[in-house]
């Protein structure tokens, strides 16, 4: 037995002083591998008696049992520790600034999303989202658009071939129709922005095919058109950046709102330069009112209850005039120059405390 139990512990030391997993397979292997000392022991079995074979057979099962065992303690020791040792060698400093040219930018109409969420997000507005694929109903008739009105002539609408069941769907024209998706999927009240992609066959040098707007929406049973001002002089100080931006409430006709409006913001035109500021003249930036009875009653909601706002604008339209972009073609000639000028630093998040400008 001295003999086996020397043997145990010369293999057990060689597997205790492996310094890495290669040194540890060495000593499995001189241990138990084909050639190894154990299997040798193993070998020589055959030549004992009946008796003998079993007591030594057991003993060295015993042996090889502990010795095994010994290798996988090893093997988890120095996998955590080569764990250890890479963690450390390969430690990254999270708090070092980020390296300043990132390659990639944010489309500025991106960038001018996240800026409205930002500001929205701020006033109680959450995001709602509706598809570009709509039918008439959504985009037209829920909204008080009866069916032949000319001011469906007004929107240029893309069709898509008639479908099978006899509808034909449209791509849609404006945002409003996520008003209507939205009062016919939830009760008031109801305080949503819908930011997103809108279609007309309109192009020169004001308009292209595709283009953004963001629509937004209050509903509840007291929000009255002082709501509606406040709101708007709010966003657009904010996201202009100018504290006393003016803005100008006109008279205007959409047929999903009444009263309408159109809305002017203060700007001057000295000298062919296009400035924003209380300088006396006016630029339109968007459209807006008291959201109409005939639309509220077209979602289900009692319009002897319920009131609100919506208004709607140009994405493009506000990021031009902020970030001084000339020509509204270039949002969507996909060239990598523009984009380097224009586009922003995906890492620079907006958000009203840290500032909306770049
Ligand atoms: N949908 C209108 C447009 O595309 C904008 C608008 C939205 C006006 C909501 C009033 C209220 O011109």
């Amino acid at each position: 037995m001295t003999e086996l139990d020397g043997l145990k512990d010369e293999l057990l030391a060689q597997v205790g002083a492996a310094g890495d997993l290669a040194g540890l397979e060495e000593a499995r292997l001189a241990a138990l591998g084909k050639k190894g000392r154990i299997t040798g022991f193993m070998k020589d079995l055959g030549a004992l008696s009946p008796e003998e074979r079993r007591e030594r057979g057991a003993a060295l099962n015993a042996v090889k049992d502990a010795v095994a065992e010994a290798i996988e303690r090893r093997k988890a020791e120095l996998g955590r520790a080569a764990l250890d040792a890479r963690l450390q060698a390969e430690r990254v400093d999270v708090t070092l600034p980020v390296r300043p040219e990132a390659e990639g930018r944010l489309h500025p109409i991106s960038q001018t999303m996240d800026e409205l969420v930002a500001i929205f997000a701020e006033m109680g507005f959450s995001v709602a989202e509706g598809p570009d694929v709509e039918d008439d109903f959504h985009n037209f008739t829920a909204l008080n658009f009866p069916p032949g009105h000319p001011a469906r002539e007004m929107h240029d609408t893309f069709y898509l071939p008639d479908s099978a069941d006899g509808r034909r769907m449209l791509l849609r024209t404006h945002t409003s129709p996520v008003q209507v998706r939205t009062m016919l999927n939830r009760k008031p009240p109801i305080r949503i922005i819908a930011p997103g992609r809108t279609y007309r066959s309109d192009y020169d040098m004001t308009h292209t095919p595709m283009f953004h707007q963001v629509e937004g929406l209050v509903i509840d049973e007291t929000t009255h058109m002082g709501h509606l001002k406040g709101c708007l002089i709010d966003f657009c100080r904010a996201f202009f950046g100018i504290d006393d931006l003016p803005l100008r409430f006109r008279p205007s006709f959409f047929p999903f709102t009444e009263p309408s409006a159109e809305v002017d913001i203060g700007c001057s035109r000295k000298g062919g330069e296009l400035k924003l500021g209380n300088y006396g003249d006016w630029l339109e930036i968007l459209g807006c009112g008291m959201v109409h009875p005939n639309v509220l009653e077209a979602c289900g909601i009692d319009s002897t209850r319920y009131q609100g706002f919506a208004f709607g604008m140009g994405i493009e339209r506000i990021a031009m005039l902020k970030y001084g972009i000339p020509d509204l073609r270039t949002f969507f000639e996909a060239d990598l120059r523009w984009l380097k000028h224009y586009g922003f630093v995906p890492l620079d998040v907006p958000s009203v405390a840290a500032g909306l400008t770049r």
